[in-house]
């Protein structure tokens, strides 16, 4: 109030002490004035502030799920690699933090931190559902965008109107699995899913979609989120003696050891098939797997095969900041597109940020991704993209998921 009023005084009126006062004001006043803002207070050209744009990025380094955080770090860095880290004139500044794992309390401390004494612009990351969940209202009460890169819950996108996903949902890949099992001739199957709210998502949509085309199952398991021992879960299922067995546990070392497992008890020898969703044959975890995981047919949105010159560049990209060792999966693709599409909302806004116009910016926005084009569907903030049927196969320098057949314009049937 005062300044405004000073900002109409003329300064020659002044003595020279108060001039030295005013000056400061004064700059305050002309760097008011020099962000032009149109009538419905949307500022379309460069930011008056210079400082640098704060994504704070939530995820796990540490503990079992430490190379899922890796993989979305590498990928959102990736893209800043790419395509140069300033966006409308200004720097984007990534501030990482350490979830240790599924710890919702340790996710909602460090999102505090982050909005009250790193003013981030952005919420990002979230590997696991309970972090995202935990999350949730602090992003809706401090209206800061929460860019979910891999967390896969329906449910998630429900919780907040300030949450977007670009990465996908159980049900979103679980149908098509079990449409394209009842249509290649599987009439009877035996689930397996993580006794957590991504399996239970897969174990109902496998369900439904399998019973409503004539399906059969023969029986559901859960096991734990962490380190369960597949024992004598696979035995009952080999006792079932199903035609094939549906399992979703998160991306990681759970999936070889399922595989392993499976392979060791002679289940494969029986005639049993392996559908999976493709967090069980992920791409960072696969070139370990070796014979078991030869011929396991998964539903996912990325491969690292997917043939593209997206997808190309983008591994490129993903080699240089990672130092090449590692092969990137989805959650990386969902790091790399998480940052695409808080780039292409930056310029939207011509820098200019605002919470409530950042998540209207996201609605309705399409990226040409690595996995093939995506939509950010504007009435649920979940992400729309063809879903690959793909088979492990070994090619020369390894073992990939090979694409051959796919669904396009997959929404999440969760909702
Ligand atoms: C999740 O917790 O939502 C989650 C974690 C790992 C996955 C998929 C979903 O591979």
């Amino acid at each position: 109030m005062i300044a405004s009023k000073l900002c109409r005084t003329s300064p020659g009126v002044v003595s020279a002490f108060a001039g030295l006062l005013l000056a400061g004001l004064l700059a305050a006043c002309e760097s008011r004035q020099t962000k032009p803002v149109t009538e419905t207070g949307s500022s379309l050209a460069p930011a008056a502030a210079a400082g640098p744009i704060k994504i704070g990025l939530l995820a796990p380094f540490s503990g079992p799920f430490a190379g899922s955080g890796k993989q979305v770090e590498g990928g959102a860095r990736a893209y800043l690699e790419q395509h140069g880290s300033k966006v409308a004139g200004r720097e984007i500044e990534l501030l990482v933090k350490d979830t240790t794992g599924p710890a919702p309390d340790v996710a909602k401390g460090l999102a505090q931190g982050l909005i009250v004494r790193d003013k981030v612009d952005f919420l990002a990351g979230f590997v696991l559902t309970p972090n995202a969940l935990a999350v949730a209202p602090l992003a809706t009460e401090a209206k800061k965008p929460m860019v979910i890169m891999n967390a896969a819950t329906s449910i998630i996108t429900t919780k907040s109107p300030f949450a977007v996903r670009v990465s996908f949902t159980l049900p979103q890949v679980s149908a098509p699995l079990a449409t394209w099992a009842a249509k290649s001739g599987v009439k009877s199957v035996y689930t397996l899913v993580s006794d957590y709210a991504p399996g239970a998502d897969a174990e109902a949509q496998f369900k439904k979609t399998f019973e409503a085309a004539g399906g059969k199952i023969v029986d559901s398991v859960r096991v734990p989120m962490q380190n369960p021992d597949f024992s004598p879960y696979i035995q009952r299922i080999k006792d079932a003696k199903p035609e094939a067995v549906f399992i979703f546990v998160p991306a990681g070392a759970q999936g070889t050891a399922f595989l392993k497992a499976f392979q060791e008890r002679g289940l494969g020898e029986l005639g049993i098939k392996v559908l999976a969703t493709g967090d069980v044959t992920e791409d960072q975890e696969l070139p370990s797997m070796g014979a078991a995981a030869l011929g396991v047919v998964t539903t996912h949105h990325y491969s690292a095969a997917h043939e593209s010159p997206e997808n190309a560049a983008f591994k490129q990209a993903f080699a240089r900041v990672t130092g090449g060792s590692l092969r990137p999966n989805f959650m990386a693709v969902g790091g790399y597109d998480g940052m695409a599409a808080i780039a292409t909302v930056i310029e939207k806004l011509g820098g200019n940020l605002d919470g409530e116009r950042a998540v209207e910016a996201f609605k309705g926005l399409t990226l040409q991704s690595p996995r093939g084009n995506v939509r950010i569907d504007a009435e649920t903030r979940d992400v729309v993209q063809t879903v690959y049927v793909r088979k492990v196969e070994q090619r020369e320098d390894g073992l990939y998921n090979v694409e051959f057949d796919r669904f396009d314009e997959q929404k999440d049937p969760g909702k």
